[in-house]
């Protein structure tokens, strides 16, 4: 593969200007930061902005400052800490690859290695092999994608495209200072080559760029399906200032987590409630997810302390919901809840 050294030189001299600080990251130039920290914020970078990461990754470093003292965390604290980041694999994973790693000792440190880790794809091996261990791989997200396909102007759609734009990415990935061109990149899309209205005129690649008369062209995407729409129950039951919890089967979505109990989601799901009590209406929550989109209707009822509904799970106080880790989604039952009681005028 001929490497064309032009970009890399511009995006970098750019970079060493214009580099965002971030909690996870060594300024330009700088030795790489702690492979630890490189990796739990690549993943819970994965689909979840900047913005949104950086006050979990504060939270995640302080509470277990070191890959063993997260190989030794408690599986349902971990798993309330990641509660609101969404894609909870990745939080079982974390843990799963945390003890691998204390296990061999470290991270190991090339990507053929990494891939071999709970968790971690192509996607992840690459960017920490690069950022944590200076190696030359070739890191693409969505961003990257966006830069590439505008830098040559690339008219093949995705996801097809995926393998045109890594080997292009390729031809112009240095040998040196791999991580920070690997994060300029990510920088130049998040920050200038953004998905609307790009700052071309910034640019350090502008010269460069066979896309820049139509950024707005690239990259070409195939048609998407639209998301199916799913409904679903969640029951509210309370007993003496307590709200029933549940905990999710292991696998599948929001697997593990702390939930409201709630029936099946689906075109005509099986919405009788799990125990006979008076059932008031409570509102209802919207939540989109990747392959499918959610209106989940809560209903309340409140029992009395002698009542045990035939569901295994834990009495959690109404006051303190927001302590319990609970998924987005039921966040928002429980935030809807409270305000439907808010606005219900007292009897
Ligand atoms: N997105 C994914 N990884 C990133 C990183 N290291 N810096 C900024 N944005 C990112």
């Amino acid at each position: 593969m001929r490497v064309d050294t032009e970009p890399a030189r511009r995006l970098l001299a750019w970079y060493d200007r214009h580099a965002r600080a971030l909690p996870w990251r060594s300024p330009p130039g700088a030795p790489p930061p702690d492979p630890y920290r490189v990796w739990l914020s690549e993943i819970m970078l994965q689909q979840t902005t900047v913005a949104a990461v950086k006050p979990y990754f504060r939270r995640f470093t302080e509470r277990w400052p070191t890959v063993e003292a997260l190989a030794a965390a408690d599986d349902a604290e971990l798993m309330s800490a990641w509660a609101g980041l969404g894609y909870y694999t990745r939080a079982r994973n974390l843990l799963a690859c945390a003890r691998a790693v204390a296990a061999r000792g470290g991270f190991p440190d090339s990507e053929s290695e990494l891939l071999k880790l709970p968790g971690i794809g192509g996607y992840t091996a690459a960017a920490v092999a690069a950022i944590a261990f200076g190696r030359r791989a070739v890191v693409i997200d969505a961003n990257v994608e966006r830069v590439v396909a505008r830098l040559f102007a690339l008219t093949d759609p995705l996801p097809a495209a995926r393998p045109a734009l890594r080997a292009l990415a390729d031809r112009i990935t240095p040998a040196a200072r791999a991580g920070d061109f690997a994060q300029a990149m990510m920088d130049l899309g998040a920050t200038i080559c953004t998905p609307r209205t790009p700052a071309c005129i910034l640019c350090p690649l502008e010269s460069l760029c066979a896309g820049k008369a139509d950024p707005a062209a690239y990259p070409v995407k195939a048609a998407k399906r639209p998301r199916p729409h799913r409904r679903g129950t969640a029951w509210w039951i309370e007993r003496d200032g307590h709200v029933l919890l549940v905990r999710r089967p292991g696998r599948g979505l929001l697997g593990g987590m702390r939930a409201l109990p709630s029936s099946d989601w689906g075109d005509s799901p099986d919405e009788t409630p799990p125990c006979a009590a008076a059932w008031v209406a409570a509102g209802s929550v919207s939540h989109v997810f990747t392959h499918f989109a959610l209106t989940l209707t809560i209903r309340a009822t409140t029992v009395g302390t002698d009542c045990e509904p035939p569901l295994e799970g834990e009495w959690w106080p109404v006051d303190t919901i927001a302590d319990a880790g609970l998924p987005t989604l039921f966040a928002k039952a429980a935030a809807a809840l409270q305000k439907e009681r808010h606005d219900q005028p007292t009897p």
